[in-house]
């Protein structure tokens, strides 16, 4: 036998919060719960029928099975490059500034494995994506978490970074910051001001600010790009993705964009990890970001109706929240006299068979709330409000 032991990199890394809790949902499922789930942020809905359409014609051609190239086609390039300066108003060079990604996910962990060197520092939102601190940790680094809270409407205390830089005295090495607004999973969104403190911080830091992108197209009447703020420098590098703004989650269609030496840098970790994206995926993707913005506006009238029947669920919990949120999820704070979200996430799903994420899994500063996901019919959600009614737990309201 074997005495095989997993490496010193997987210490602490645990399996992710939702592979576990889906193996159990699919449990409960074959004991005949029917469980609905509001957890993980996974659009139902499909793409743009004309997106299908390129997939299904490239795909019948000779010439697209082949490996592509690393920095991906030029035409998903030159797609991305018009989305950025038509929706964000940002110009960026599609030879040099753009690389397309598996997903925003895959940029996470590229961008540590190509910049941390072990006992380096990434400041990591508390709460935040749990691939952050994973990435980060994967990559050897000492991941710090920066705390943001509702009082702050879950905007950074910069007095509070500098102190945790200094306090590890981090002269010599390198800081990392991830920020990602809307903020998931508060769903605070986008502040110019914000983007431009964060900009001017990093750059007095000498902080590598890595802004995820991922949700700006949804329930965002404004998308921002950090990048507005002074164009590719030194100072940020942006994650974006077609995930959420397309419908693509499974597609995993997701881009960075950078300053050239970053694009290069992160070329020379990634390509010895891929060998470039199926072309009919990536030209289908580069359809899928050239549709008209009636396409956006489309996508958003289904969550708007859908945010409506989770904000009636929330107030049978007798959970507050905020109305002005953005993104593909509601957060919301659990009432007085229940321990924390695990309890509360539990409590759903052993009595009336309901799904919704503690929040806790994005860090201590969300034990106090859940998030529930806007990927579920509407017909669905309302039925949530009739189980919890039903399963009778929560009699007195106590709603904001
Ligand atoms: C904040 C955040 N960043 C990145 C991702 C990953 O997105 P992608 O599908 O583009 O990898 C998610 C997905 O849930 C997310 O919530």
């Amino acid at each position: 036998m074997y005495n095989m032991k997993t490496a010193s990199r997987l210490e602490g890394i645990g399996e992710y919060y939702f592979s576990k809790k889906l193996r159990e949902i699919e449990e409960l499922n074959r004991l005949g719960k029917n469980i609905i789930s509001l957890g993980i942020g996974s659009p139902d809905q499909a793409p743009h029928p004309d997106v299908i359409r390129v997939l299904h014609e490239e795909s019948s051609k000779a010439g697209t099975h082949a490996y592509q190239s690393y920095k991906g086609s030029p035409v998903l390039r030159k797609a991305i490059a018009d989305w950025y300066k038509e929706y964000y108003q940002v110009s960026l060079n599609p030879e040099q500034e753009i690389l397309p990604l598996a997903g925003s996910k895959e940029g996470i962990m590229h961008i540590c494995m190509t910049y941390i060197n072990p006992g380096d520092l990434v400041l990591i939102p508390n709460p935040g994506y749990p691939t952050y601190q994973s990435a980060a940790r994967l990559a050897g680094a000492a991941p710090v978490v920066y705390e943001l809270n509702e009082e702050n409407n879950w905007m950074p205390d910069f007095g509070e970074i500098k102190d945790l830089i200094g306090r590890k005295q981090v002269t010599q090495k390198s800081v990392l910051m991830f920020v990602n607004y809307p903020h998931m999973p508060s769903g605070q969104r986008p502040v110019r001001s914000l983007f431009e403190k964060l900009v001017a911080f990093a750059k007095e830091n000498q902080i590598l600010l890595i802004h995820d992108n991922p949700y700006s197209f949804i329930l965002n009447e404004e998308p921002m790009s950090m990048l507005q703020v002074e164009g590719v420098t030194d100072t940020v590098i942006e994650l974006n993705s077609l995930s959420k703004s397309h419908n693509m989650v499974g597609w995993r269609v997701g881009m960075l964009l950078a300053k050239a030496e970053h694009v290069e840098n992160i070329l020379r970790f990634k390509s010895n990890m891929d060998s470039g994206m199926f072309l009919p995926v990536q030209l289908a993707a580069a359809k899928a970001l050239s549709l008209p913005a009636s396409w956006y506006e489309q996508v958003n009238k289904i969550y708007q109706t859908r945010k409506k029947a989770i904000e009636v669920l929330l107030q049978e919990l007798g959970c507050s929240f905020s109305r002005e949120q953005s993104g593909l999820f509601v957060w919301a704070r659990i009432p007085e006299g229940i321990k924390d979200g695990y309890d509360l996430s539990d409590l759903l799903l052993y009595q009336a068979n309901v799904f919704v994420t503690p929040g806790g899994i994005f860090g201590t500063a969300g034990d106090k709330y859940i998030r529930l996901s806007l990927c579920a019919p509407e017909g669905k959600i309302l039925e949530c409000v009739e189980r919890v009614q039903k399963a009778g737990l929560f009699k007195s309201k106590h709603h904001v």
